[in-house]
């Protein structure tokens, strides 16, 4: 192969032979980034490329502008110059519900006369790009701009590898052919670029498609071929010189010519919502699972010539909705940043922010976690900052806009007193965490009580925050053993208590104390790093509180899921006089659960582990764990080969599901599992 580097004696010769590497290079690079499928070594792709390579470095005038030779980049440019779009590229009214889905499909067929089929398929959150071909051949590319007129990035979009240059199956495609799409960036792509940038001490971008943007753009297109870009194309525009006769073939039409297309596609049939809605919602779980970012689902009117007769408003066609998610991440800003205490006396910078609503939930406050964060994000109170919720995750800020500065904005450091007490905050030598040294530090303690009485603890209704903060104010509560000295004439003194709610509250502290399990109060202690599996698996080896404080290294390090770190944490804990005296004074008010470890060996899921998602009809999730635990079973948060069963409720969790699929674990539905738990 290498001897071939050479080119041809003549020009003709030399001409011929470049056009047919030029087929056969686009060919298997259609195999490699489209099909996945190549035919070839790397090592025979990058000889093809070297000889047409080498018959353009001796002919320069051979070389064309579709030449696979361009992608690694062209010469810089002092600026990217504007293409005008043959038609507009127009943007998409928003629904925001199946009513509105409902009522769009509605007006389109009163329009009509007839109800027209729509296709559906993710909105890509990317960038849009308009791809001019002639005669099978890229000639432009531009940017959306305007959407009258856009940049050309026609040598940066040609470094794009999974883009043909020249099509496939020419003769069945117009000769002007005008596409449009996403460039996007993979979410692993971005995060190993971002790391990339990071260590080079580069630009970061904020999300996949700040970095997709932010590379397309660039004026050197050598430095474009150098990132992780990618394409799915969703049209052909109307300025093509012929269409098919539906967005459905159009698509066809478009992998056949050589492009990857997303496969979330669906066609709906005349006013089927149900099913369309249902595609939305599958579509919205899947969303965290999906290697590339989409806000959203696109619904068309499927015909052309139905998109034709509805034609467009100013900005936005009559033919298209875009049923956005809820938004992920918002932009906001930092009213201030402050110190706030965690039970363990850990100093966290939070930062209150401008209250926006941002995956679903409503956010106000946000922690930064550790000074280092606020500093390597040079976070400043009244930054404009990006936060992000992606999934069942804590919200937190992905960077501030330093452009938006005013100059007003003030860098923030913890403080060296606590905010609470006003004892010394340390930091040892070493460690991200900075802590309040007084162990009955009040931010302390009220926190310590909020996680003892919290759902998977306690579970004590009623004891909220704010309650919390009187009892301990008033000192009231002095340890968590003081909640159940509470009396009734105590508790209606305080504000917006009540006598009924103190009552009710007494109550809740008396089925809390009659009811709680080993496990609960284990997880509800807050000893360092023992969470709520750990807890469950304490419980289960060990059977009491005492024999558990009372456990020698060796056998805390034969539990499930404990390491040394864990066991020397549990092992302090236990040691400390402080903590001994706690359990003490909680058992002296009845808390000394126990756990019928020995009867749990020999139980029907003895060795076994299980998962459970979804709604239970007739337990909570919570007590079905306990059951499981009861029959000497264990649970754990994911599907994995290991998983014996997984148990299925109502709306089960999508990724949860196919991991049971994936590693054939058999699914279980409530029924079956109660029988299962002897309970049926
Ligand atoms: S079709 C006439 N389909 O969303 C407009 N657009 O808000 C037809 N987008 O600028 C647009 N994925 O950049 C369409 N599957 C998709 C899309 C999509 C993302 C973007 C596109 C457009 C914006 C409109």
């Amino acid at each position: 192969m290498a001897k071939s580097a050479t080119p041809p004696p003549t020009r003709a010769e030399a001409e011929k032979r470049a056009e047919e590497l030029r087929d056969r290079i686009e060919h298997h690079n259609h195999r490699y980034h489209v099909l996945d499928d190549p035919e070839i070594t790397d090592a025979e792709y990058d000889a093809l490329e070297r000889e047409l390579e080498a018959i353009e470095a001796r002919w320069p005038d051979l070389r064309t502008p579709d030449s696979p030779t361009l992608r690694v980049g062209a010469p810089p440019r002092d600026e990217l110059g504007t293409v005008a779009h043959e038609s507009p590229m127009l943007s998409l009214q928003a629904v925001q519900e199946r009513a509105e889905l409902e009522h769009f499909w509605r007006s389109c067929a009163k329009e009509l006369g007839h109800t027209p089929a729509l296709v559906a398929e993710p909105k890509f959150d990317g960038v849009s790009v308009e791809l001019v071909y002639d005669r099978g051949r890229l000639t432009i590319a531009a940017t959306r701009g305007d959407g009258y007129t856009g940049e050309n990035v026609t040598d940066n979009v040609r470094t794009i590898a999974e883009l043909p240059l020249r099509l496939r199956n020419p003769g069945e495609l117009p000769e002007h052919l005008v596409i449009r799409g996403e460039v996007y960036m993979r979410k692993d792509d971005f995060d190993r670029f971002n790391e990339r940038q990071r260590a080079r001490g580069a630009k970061t971008f904020a999300n996949p498609r700040n970095a997709a943007a932010g590379s397309l753009r660039q004026l050197d297109s050598g430095i474009t071929a150098e990132r992780p870009l990618k394409i799915f194309v969703w049209a052909i525009a109307p300025a093509s010189s012929h269409r098919p006769a539906t967005h459905w073939e159009a698509l066809s039409l478009l992998s056949r010519a050589g492009f990857r297309l997303n496969p979330e596609v669906e066609r709906f049939e005349a006013g089927d919502t149900e099913r369309a809605a249902a595609w939305y919602e599958r579509l919205k779980e899947s969303r965290d699972e999906l290697p590339y970012e989409i806000d959203g689902c696109v619904f068309k009117v499927d015909a052309f010539a139905d998109q034709d007769a509805l034609g467009t408003r100013a900005a936005t066609p009559r033919w298209a909705v875009a049923w956005k998610f809820p938004p992920r991440q918002v932009t906001t800003t930092v009213r201030r940043i402050y110190a706030s205490v965690g039970r363990t006396g850990a100093l966290t910078p939070c930062a209150e922010v401008e209250p926006v609503r941002v995956g679903g939930v409503e956010v106000a406050n946000v922690s930064l976690h550790n000074q280092d964060e606020v500093d390597r994000k040079d976070l400043r109170e009244g930054d404009a900052v990006v936060i992000e919720r992606a999934g069942d995750v804590i919200p937190h800020v992905v960077g501030s806009l330093p452009e938006r500065r005013t100059g007003r904005e003030r860098p923030y450091k913890l403080p060296e007193r606590c905010p609470a007490c006003g004892s010394d905050v340390i930091r040892p030598q070493g460690e991200a965490i900075a802590r309040c040294v007084n162990a009955s530090c009040p931010a302390q303690l009220k926190q310590k009580v909020i996680h003892f009485a919290s759902k998977h603890a306690l579970d004590v209704d009623g004891l909220g925050e704010k309650l919390v903060e009187q009892l301990v104010d008033t000192g009231l509560v002095t340890d968590l053993a003081d909640l159940f000295d509470l009396r009734h004439d105590q508790l209606v003194g305080l504000e917006r208590l009540a006598e009924k709610s103190a009552q009710n509250l007494i109550d809740a502290l008396e089925r809390s104390r009659r009811h709680v399990t080993l496990t609960r109060l284990i997880y509800g202690l807050g000893i360092p790093h023992v969470g709520r599996a750990l807890a469950g698996e304490l419980a289960a080896a060990f059977g009491s509180i005492d024999a558990l404080l009372d456990a020698e290294q060796s056998e805390l390090l034969q539990v499930e899921g404990m390491g040394p770190v864990v066991a020397a944490s549990l092992e302090r804990w236990a040691a400390d006089e402080h903590n001994r005296g706690l359990v003490e004074r909680l058992k002296a008010r009845g808390l000394d659960p126990r756990e019928a470890a020995p009867a749990a060996a020999g139980g029907p899921l003895e060795g076994l582990s299980l998962v459970v998602t979804g709604r239970l009809a007739t337990m909570t999730r919570e007590e079905a764990q306990e059951a499981i635990q009861r029959a000497g079973g264990r649970v754990t948060g994911s599907v994995s080969a290991n998983t014996a069963y997984l148990v299925a409720g109502a709306d089960p969790g999508t990724s949860k599901m196919r991991g049971a699929e994936r590693h054939g674990v058999e699914v279980l539905d409530e029924s079956a599992f109660l029988e299962l738990i002897g309970r049926a």
